[in-house]
């Protein structure tokens, strides 16, 4: 494998520390496993060993009389140690343990879980402890992942290009061929050391030459990937156009209920296991966007993905199945026709249709990414249904990697948004580990922010979001002010200054970019196709006027019960707090209500000054962010501190762009200045 490109390698830059004292005991390991089975873990370690501490790892087979790192799957540490029989009951299957005991005479640090899984987790968790200069003397470490599913999301096309992709190329494809190299392992073990263990490689838009992706010829290439990420615990996955069948089978349908079809599908996935064994399953965008499905032969999606699944089900690979979907072709001058209720609209009827491999993959908010949306009505609404919450860890709608904006804060909310479903405490969070409707199979989807550029992400800063999304589909109830603080002393060292002052940038990009954007909930306005820059009329499907309905007199649309019903796909008590203007929470106002711009907010401000304000506001504020990271100039790696200077330059000059057009649309929409004399118009 060769490996010709230049790249960073995150928060796994494992660089010398200083005291190497600290970990010199602790430099022989016992592996009570097959050397083989346990190799990408020992190769981590001693990688880390050697290059952070100068020590080289010493391998043993069997017990020595000296402190010691010791390795094995419970089932191997029980025979060794008796009150290891007890631990059983404290892990589930990828979950880990770290020990610092005592026996045979000496001090040992036990690292054990149920399967391979746990051991790479569990190496991962060592090295990361061992690099916050954790005492090893006293660890006592029990971590379970609280969700089954913790996958990433590739939208990577054959030919190279991204969709939605702001950080260079596919690092899976290129010129139609699948590239095998070294910077895959590389990328495995940034996953696998964010507990990461399953991966679609290609882009949910199956187009002509992605169709052929479940082709032998190309299915033997990916076994190389499938085996490579294997070695980290990931299962790879691929998305699949509905109607393969009929281009690559040769049928005259794709009706999921016609047998041909049904037995087409089976061959497939027979041939897809004989030679990927260890295959995930299928991810299927059907009947949106102009991606085929079900609905074309008069089926519903419980039909098309129930017969996708029987076919996996021997084979225990799974169908993940996205609620993705609405009719971009609707004439919504008719009031009633609503984007945000189509997902509801499609699933809920189905919710107990679906077999138990199926899992619906739901986006954060019923419309497509934006800033800021209401939580999406399904979470909540599906009882007997697996969930997977799918977030965009790339930055479409959020600043394309330009912008810093760290989505944290964001998914944080998303996760502790109360449903109601079964009376307060039902929380996004809760349904997904399981604890509201008992379903097993649920998890995250991460649409990947990762090209093939030196650092990943595009912006540095932004490596923090696919941590980060790691870290709490891992655990959701971790705080994040330590995710980040560990995230910034992995990535840029312990320095009080530098945390303190990236620690800041972070929790509070989110909100800035809000503020000189779309804030009250109003989304979009952004350039139609590459969804990037302010266009105040620019919505994609706007030959049937703008989105938001700006006049002259109010803008937003009326979601209530009075108008086109989406509140109503909420749960009491939010179905009321969203329908009236009074209640309704300001950051979603004008998501739910249509309000005239002289509607007086909460701190006395009419809706036009505080949109005026705001985007003021918020342009100040992404200048801070800049003094905030001049303040580090000597204080972090010179290449790192001027890639992203150069991001904040192009971000405060953008913010400066959409606050100006956006002031200037709103003024010229009403005619009403700016209360505090400020310049509007460009
Ligand atoms: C958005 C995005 C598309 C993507 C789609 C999806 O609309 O702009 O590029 O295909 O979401 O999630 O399927």
């Amino acid at each position: 494998m060769e490996n010709l490109e230049k790249y960073e390698m995150c928060w796994l830059e494992y660089k010398p520390l200083g005291n190497k004292e600290y970990c010199k005991r602790w430099e022989n390991i016992i592996v009570l496993e097959n050397y083989y089975d346990v190799k990408p873990c020992l190769k981590e370690l001693k990688f880390f060993f050697q290059n952070s501490l100068g020590l080289d790892l010493k391998y043993h087979k069997n017990f020595i009389d000296k402190p010691s790192l010791i390795v094995g799957r419970l089932e191997k540490i029980k025979e060794v140690f008796k009150p290891a029989e007890d631990w059983n009951k404290l892990i589930n299957d990828e979950g880990f343990i770290i020990k610092t005991l005592y026996f045979k005479e000496n001090q040992r640090i036990i690292i054990t879980g149920k399967t391979f899984n746990s051991l790479i987790y569990g190496i991962f968790e060592l090295i990361k402890r061992i690099r916050l200069k954790e005492d090893l003397n006293s660890l006592n470490i029990i971590e379970n992942p609280k969700v089954k599913f913790r996958m990433i999301n590739h939208w990577d096309n054959l030919d190279g290009t991204i969709e939605r992709g702001y950080a260079g190329n596919s690092i899976f494809f290129k010129n139609n061929k699948i590239i095998y190299s070294e910077r895959l392992r590389d990328y495995a073990r940034l996953l696998a050391s964010i507990g990461i263990n399953g991966i679609v490689l290609n882009n949910v838009n199956v187009k002509k030459k992605e169709v052929e992706l479940i082709e032998k010829h190309y299915l033997k290439k990916l076994l190389k990937i499938a085996k490579l990420f294997g070695d980290y615990g990931i299962k790879i996955y691929l998305s699949i156009n509905f109607a393969s069948p009929i281009y690559l089978g040769g049928l005259i349908t794709a009706d999921p209920l016609n047998q041909d079809v049904a037995l087409w599908w089976k061959r497939k996935v027979e041939e897809i296991y004989d030679i990927i064994p260890n295959f995930g399953g299928f991810l299927v965008k059907a009947d949106s966007e102009f991606n085929p499905g079900p609905h074309i032969y008069g089926r519903t999606h419980a039909d098309g993905a129930n017969m996708l699944a029987e076919a996996l089900a021997p084979f225990n690979g799974y169908v993940i199945w996205r609620a993705f979907v609405y009719n971009c072709m609707q004439d919504w001058r008719d009031t009633k026709t609503d984007r945000a209720k189509a997902a509801y609209d499609n699933f809920k009827p189905l919710d107990g249709f679906f077999d138990d491999n199926v899992i619906l993959q739901i986006k954060y908010g019923p419309m497509d990414f934006q800033v800021r949306e209401p939580v999406s009505p399904l979470f909540g609404a599906l009882e007997k249904t697996n969930q997977i919450l799918e977030l965009q860890i790339t930055q479409e709608y959020t600043g394309q990697q330009i912008h810093l904006c760290y989505l944290g804060t964001l998914w944080k909310e998303i996760l502790e948004f109360d449903t109601y479903a079964r009376g307060e405490g039902s929380k996004v969070k809760k349904i997904l580990k399981g604890e509201v409707f008992g379903n097993k199979n649920n998890g995250f989807a991460g649409v990947s922010n990762v090209g093939n550029s030196v650092n990943w992400t595009g912006h540095d800063l932004a490596q923090a979001n696919l941590w980060t999304f790691g870290k709490i589909s891992w655990n959701l109830d971790e705080s994040l002010e330590r995710i980040i603080n560990e995230w910034i002393k992995l990535t840029f060292g312990d320095d009080k200054k530098v945390i303190e002052n990236i620690s800041y940038m972070l929790i509070n990009s989110h909100r800035i970019y809000e503020k000189y954007t779309t804030p009250l909930g109003l989304g979009w306005m952004v350039n139609p196709g590459n969804h990037f820059g302010p266009n105040p009329e620019g919505y994609e499907y706007s030959h049937w006027g703008t989105y938001h309905r700006a006049d002259f007199k109010a803008i937003g649309v009326d979601r209530t019960s009075r108008g086109t019903g989406f509140t109503l796909q909420y749960h009491h008590p939010w179905r009321e707090i969203f329908d009236d203007i009074e209640k309704c929470p300001e950051d979603l106002l004008l998501f739910f209500h249509r309000v005239p711009y002289d509607f007086k907010l909460k701190s006395g401000k009419i809706l036009l000054q505080f949109i005026y304000d705001s985007h003021f506001e918020g342009v100040e504020e992404a200048e801070k962010l800049k003094e905030k990271w001049l303040e580090l100039k000597g204080k972090i790696d010179k290449e790192k501190f001027e890639r992203v200077l150069e991001k904040l330059n192009q971000q405060i000059k953008h913010a400066k762009e959409w606050r100006d057009v956006i002031n200037t649309y709103f003024y010229r929409k009403t005619g009403i200045p700016d209360e505090k004399g400020r310049k509007i118009y460009p």
